[in-house]
C-alpha cells in the first residue's frame, strides 16, 4: 500500500521522489521522443499527482528541474525552434469531486475572496498544443509546445489542417492557441493502412495526431486530417473580459471550439463532468477530461502561476479502466540514494490506448502483503489516491513470494532498512557501482554539467570499461585515450568522440549554481541551487555557511538547511569540491532586477489579516519587486506591512523603530 504523504519521512519523501523523476522522464522520453508510451496517461498522471503532493508536503525538496517545472516535450532537433510569447503551460489535475472543491477553494482564498466564481467549462482534448501566429490577418508562423518556452516550427504543417483559416478578419497581431487532433474515424483508417503496409500502429489517436503533425514533410500532415479546436486568443487591443467571451470571439475569426459551458457552482462543474463522461463515447474525437477556467480574465491575470500551471485552470480527468496482465519478472533497481525499488515487468497489456508493460511495486512490505509472485496474473488500475498499481493478484501462479533481497545487486553491501523507513538501502554510497552511474549520469545530465552525448548508458560503458569511477574522471576521458581510443570503440567515431570532448571541455565553464545542482546534495536542484547561489556568491561561502545561515534563507527549511550543513562536512564531499575546483571555472552573475521598486532589496514581513489580498498574492508582489519575505520580525526587517489583528509582531516592529505599512500602502507602493 502506497503510504499517504502524510505519513512519509523526510527520506522517504526525498526517495520516492528520486524514483518518481527518474520515472517521469523515461516516460516523457517515451512517450515525445520514442512516441512509444508504456503507461496509459492516467498512470501517467497519477506518477506526477504524487510527485506534486510529496513536493507540496516536503517544499525544500522541490527543485527546478523537478518534472513538476517542466511542460512537455524536449525541443527536437530536426524543426527549427520558436520561442513562445508567452510560456505554453499545462494544467493541474483534478481526479475527484473533492480535488475541484479544493481548487475552487484554493482559488478563493488566493483572490481573498468568499464570492461565487464562475468557471468556463470546456472539453480536454487528447490532442497536442499548438500555437498559432496571425500578423494584419494573414497566418505567419505556427509552433509546437516544445518544452513550453520553445516549440518547433510547424507552419507548413499547421496550414494544412482544414479548420484552421490561413486568414482572418484582425488587423494587428494575434495569436490562437489550441489543441491539434485526430478523430477517431481517421485515426481507425490510418492504423488500417499501416497494418496493410506492415507499419508500426500508432498506440492512440493523440500520437497519432503528434506524429502526424511533426512530420519533415507537409504532404503527409495533409494527408491525416487533422482537426483544430482553438481555447486561447492573445492580441493588441481585444476588449474581452471572459474565457467564454474568448471562445465566442475564437468562433467568429472562424476557428472551431469543443463544446464549452458556463458554470456558476461546483455542482455545475460536476454536472458538466458527468454529462461529458457519457457524452464522450459518441463523440467523434478523444476527450480525457474536461477544464475549467476561472472566467474572468482579471482574476486569471491576478491568480498568476504556480510552478508550470496557471493557478486559474484545472483539468479533470477521466478515470482509466482496469487491466488484467502477467508478472513477468520483478527487476530490482538501485537508485542515487542507494533506494532500492522493486520493479514488476509485465506482460504488456493496453490499457486506455497504451500498452503498459511496468508497474512500480514501491517496496518490499507491498510485495509481502500482497504475496506478490513471479508469474502471477494481476489486476492493474490507477488508484483513487496516487500511483497506479497492481490491486490484486487474481490468479496465483503457485511460485513462492518474490524474496527481499539481502544484498545490493550491484555491489552486494548488506541492504539496510534505517529505523522507520519502509524503503531498503544500499548503505555503500561511494563503492557501490549502480549508485556510482547514476550519480555520474546526474553528473553529466541536463541540470548540470548539461555534456550532450552522454546518457545514462555510455556512462554505464564507460563505466564498465573503466574509462571513469567517478563523476570528476569526466574530465579525464581524453587523457585515457592513449590505451583505448573512443573512437574505435562500436558505436562511436573520430566526430562523435571530438564532439563529446569539446563537450566536456565547455562545460568547465560553470555557473555557481549548476555546480551546486551537479554535487548531488539531497533535495537540492535549480531552485534551491540559485538560491544558494545568489545568497553565498562564491562555493566558499557555502561551504562555510552555519547551519543558522541556512535557515534563515526565504524556501529552505530546517531539514533542508541541516542536510546542506551536513554535506559540506563530510570527508569524502570536502575532498570531491577541492578536486572539482581544480578541473573547472566556477562564475556567477548577480541578478539583475527592477532596481527602481520602493520594495526593492527590502525585507518584508506580513502581519494580521490582509483584507483585499491573500498573504499568498501578497507575498508574490513584493517577491516580484524584488524584495525578500521573512516569517520572523528580527534587525534585519525593514518593513511590516500590517493587516487586521495583527498580533505581537506589530509591537515587536514599533520596538524596533522598523518601518510599519497598511495593506493599502503596500498595494500602492506594489503596483509601481
Ligand atoms: S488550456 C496552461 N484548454 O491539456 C495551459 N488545454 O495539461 C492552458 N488541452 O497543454 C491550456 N484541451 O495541450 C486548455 N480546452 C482545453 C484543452 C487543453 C486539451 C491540453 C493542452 C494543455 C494540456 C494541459
Amino acid at each position: 500500500m502506497t503510504k499517504s504523504v502524510f505519513e512519509l519521512t523526510f527520506s522517504e519523501a526525498k526517495a520516492e521522489l528520486a524514483f518518481l523523476k527518474q520515472e517521469l522522464r523515461r516516460h516523457d522520453d517515451l512517450y515525445y521522443n520514442k512516441a512509444e508510451p508504456e503507461i496509459t496517461d492516467w498512470e501517467y498522471d497519477q506518477l506526477r499527482l504524487r510527485l506534486n503532493e510529496i513536493e507540496a508536503k516536503f517544499p525544500e525538496l522541490k527543485s527546478e528541474s523537478s518534472p513538476s517545472q517542466k511542460v512537455g516535450a524536449p525541443v527536437s532537433s530536426t524543426f527549427s525552434k520558436i520561442t513562445h510569447k508567452k510560456p505554453m503551460l499545462s494544467l493541474e489535475n483534478a481526479f475527484s469531486s473533492e480535488d475541484l472543491e479544493d481548487f475552487i477553494e484554493r482559488v478563493q482564498n488566493f483572490l481573498n475572496t468568499t464570492t461565487n466564481l464562475e468557471f468556463c467549462a470546456e472539453h480536454k482534448i487528447d490532442g497536442l498544443s499548438a500555437s498559432i501566429f496571425y500578423k494584419n490577418g494573414q497566418l505567419t508562423y505556427a509552433a509546437t509546445r516544445g518544452d513550453g518556452y520553445v516549440g518547433e516550427d510547424v507552419t507548413d504543417n499547421i496550414k494544412t489542417i482544414l479548420d484552421i483559416p490561413k486568414s482572418i478578419d484582425y488587423t494587428g497581431e494575434i495569436e490562437i492557441r489550441g489543441e491539434v487532433y485526430m478523430s477517431i474515424n481517421s485515426f481507425t483508417e490510418l492504423n488500417k493502412q499501416r497494418e496493410e503496409a506492415g507499419e508500426k500502429l500508432f498506440a492512440n489517436p493523440r500520437n497519432a495526431a503528434a506524429g502526424s503533425l511533426r512530420q519533415l514533410d507537409a504532404e503527409v500532415t495533409k494527408q491525416r486530417n487533422l482537426g483544430f479546436f482553438a481555447y486561447y486568443v492573445d492580441g493588441d487591443n481585444l476588449n474581452i473580459n471572459t474565457q467564454i467571451e474568448v471562445m465566442e470571439f475564437i468562433k467568429k475569426l472562424g476557428f472551431s471550439t469543443s463544446e464549452y459551458k458556463l458554470c456558476h457552482s461546483l455542482m455545475d462543474m460536476e454536472k458538466y463532468c458527468q454529462d461529458t463522461s457519457q457524452k464522450r463515447q459518441n463523440l467523434p474525437y478523444e476527450i480525457d477530461g474536461a477544464v475549467f477556467k476561472l472566467n474572468s480574465l482579471e482574476l486569471q491575470n491576478r491568480l498568476g502561476f504556480v510552478g508550470r500551471n496557471p493557478r486559474h485552470s484545472i483539468a479533470f480527468k477521466f478515470p482509466a479502466e482496469e487491466a488484467e496482465t502477467r508478472i513477468l519478472d520483478i527487476s530490482i533497481g538501485v537508485g542515487r540514494t542507494g533506494k532500492i525499488t522493486p520493479v514488476a515487468i509485465l506482460e504488456p497489456v493496453n490499457l486506455n490506448g497504451a500498452m503498459v508493460s511496468r508497474a512500480t511495486l514501491h517496496n518490499f512490505s507491498e510485495i509481502e502483503r500482497k504475496q506478490i509472485a513471479v508469474g502471477d496474473t494481476v489486476k492493474i488500475l490507477r488508484s483513487g489516491d496516487v500511483i497506479p498499481k497492481i490491486i490484486a493478484v487474481t490468479k496465483k501462479s503457485g511460485n513462492a513470494t518474490f524474496a527481499m533481497p539481502a544484498t545490493c545487486p550491484s555491489c552486494g553491501a548488506d541492504l539496510v532498512q534505517y529505523p522507520g523507513l519502509i524503503d531498503l538501502f544500499c548503505p555503500n554510497h561511494y563503492g557501490c557501482s549502480a549508485q556510482a552511474v547514476r550519480y555520474i549520469s546526474y553528473f553529466v545530465s541536463k541540470n548540470c554539467l548539461d555534456i550532450p552525448g552522454l546518457g545514462e548508458k555510455q556512462v554505464e560503458e564507460f563505466f564498465e570499461e573503466g574509462r571513469i569511477k567517478t563523476a570528476l574522471d569526466i574530465f579525464k576521458l581524453q587523457e585515457k585515450e592513449v590505451d583505448t581510443p573512443l573512437a574505435s570503440k562500436p558505436g562511436w567515431g573520430k566526430v562523435s568522440a571530438k564532439k563529446l570532448y569539446d563537450a566536456i571541455e565547455n562545460s568547465r565553464n560553470v555557473t555557481l549554481a549548476r555546480f551546486i545542482v551537479s554535487l548531488g546534495i539531497p533535495g537540492v536542484g535549480e531552485v534551491i541551487a540559485q538560491l544558494l547561489a545568489d545568497h553565498f556568491k562564491n562555493i566558499e561561502n557555502l561551504q562555510r555557511a552555519e547551519k543558522a545561515d541556512l535557515v534563515e534563507l526565504e524556501g529552505l527549511g530546517d531539514l533542508m538547511a541541516e542536510e546542506i550543513y551536513a554535506f559540506f562536512r563530510n570527508e569524502v564531499n570536502i575532498k570531491f569540491i577541492e578536486e572539482y575546483k581544480t578541473l573547472v571555472t566556477i562564475s556567477h552573475k548577480e541578478k539583475s532586477v527592477d532596481t527602481n521598486s520602493a520594495l526593492y532589496g527590502k525585507t518584508i514581513v506580513f502581519t494580521g489579516t490582509l483584507s483585499k489580498l491573500s498573504r499568498n498574492e501578497a507575498k508574490q508582489i513584493a517577491i516580484s519587486k524584488g524584495a525578500n519575505v521573512s516569517s520572523a520580525i528580527s534587525g534585519k526587517t525593514d518593513i511590516v506591512v500590517v493587516g487586521e489583528n495583527p498580533g505581537s509582531k506589530l509591537k515587536k516592529a514599533s520596538e524596533l523603530g522598523i518601518k510599519i505599512m497598511s495593506e493599502e500602502e503596500f498595494l500602492n507602493i506594489g503596483s509601481i
